[in-house]
C-alpha cells in the first residue's frame, strides 16, 4: 500500500469544544466534515487519549469552529499541541457559549456549528462523533485555513494523535 495517496485528501482546519460538569475543553483537528445537508449533521474524529474526547461524550454536545486565515503558530498550538487536562486553552481569548452549552472561541475563527451528539463510532485509536448541527453562524469574513496552508506555508507538523498523523 501506497499510503502517500492520503496525501491527496484535503483538509481544514477546526477547534472542537465542549464542557461537561464545569469542565471546558478543546482541541485542534483537521478531521471534520459535513456528511448531510437534511437534516444537516456533520463529523469529527477524536483520539481517544484526547481531554477533549471525554468532555464530548460526557456533554452529549460539541461545537465546531472552522480556523481562518488570520490565525498563527502560537494559535494552533494553543488547541493542537496542549492538553486541556491542566491547562485552560480558552483563558487568552474571547469565548461565547452555543446553543448546546459549549463554549467556542471566537478569535481566528470565520464560522462556527453547534452540534447534539447522535451517535459515536468507536475508529480503534480515534472515536468519531457525529453531531446534529443545532446552531451555526458565520463569524469572520476571512477564508477558512486549509491543511495544504498549514503544511506548506506555515511549515505545521501533524502531532502522533492527529487522525492523519504518519510516523
Ligand atoms: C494540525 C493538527 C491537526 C490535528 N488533527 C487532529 C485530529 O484530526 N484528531 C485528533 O484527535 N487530534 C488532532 N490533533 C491533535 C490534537 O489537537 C492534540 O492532541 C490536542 O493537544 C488535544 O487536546 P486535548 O487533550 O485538550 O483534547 C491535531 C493537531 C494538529 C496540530
Amino acid at each position: 500500500m501506497d499510503l502517500t495517496a492520503m496525501f491527496s485528501m484535503t483538509y481544514g482546519l477546526y477547534v472542537v469544544s465542549a464542557e461537561a460538569d464545569g469542565v471546558r475543553s478543546a482541541c485542534l483537528v483537521n478531521t471534520a466534515t459535513q456528511v448531510t445537508a437534511e437534516p444537516p449533521r456533520l463529523i469529527v474524529s477524536v483520539h481517544k487519549d484526547n481531554f477533549t474526547a471525554n468532555v464530548i461524550a460526557r456533554a452529549g454536545a460539541f461545537t465546531v469552529t472552522a480556523v481562518d486565515m488570520t490565525a498563527d503558530m502560537k494559535y494552533i498550538g494553543n488547541f493542537g499541541f496542549r492538553t486541556s487536562a491542566d491547562y485552560d486553552k480558552f483563558a487568552n481569548f474571547n469565548v461565547a457559549t452555543s446553543a448546546v452549552g459549549s463554549p467556542y472561541v471566537t478569535d481566528h475563527a470565520c464560522a462556527m456549528m453547534a452540534c447534539h451528539l447522535l451517535e459515536t463510532l468507536d475508529a480503534g485509536t480515534h472515536r468519531i462523533f457525529m453531531g446534529e448541527i443545532v446552531e451555526c453562524a458565520r463569524l469572520s469574513d476571512a477564508p477558512p485555513l486549509t491543511y495544504a496552508y498549514y503544511h506548506g506555508t506555515l511549515k505545521g507538523k501533524t502531532p502522533p494523535k492527529a487522525a492523519s498523523y504518519k510516523a
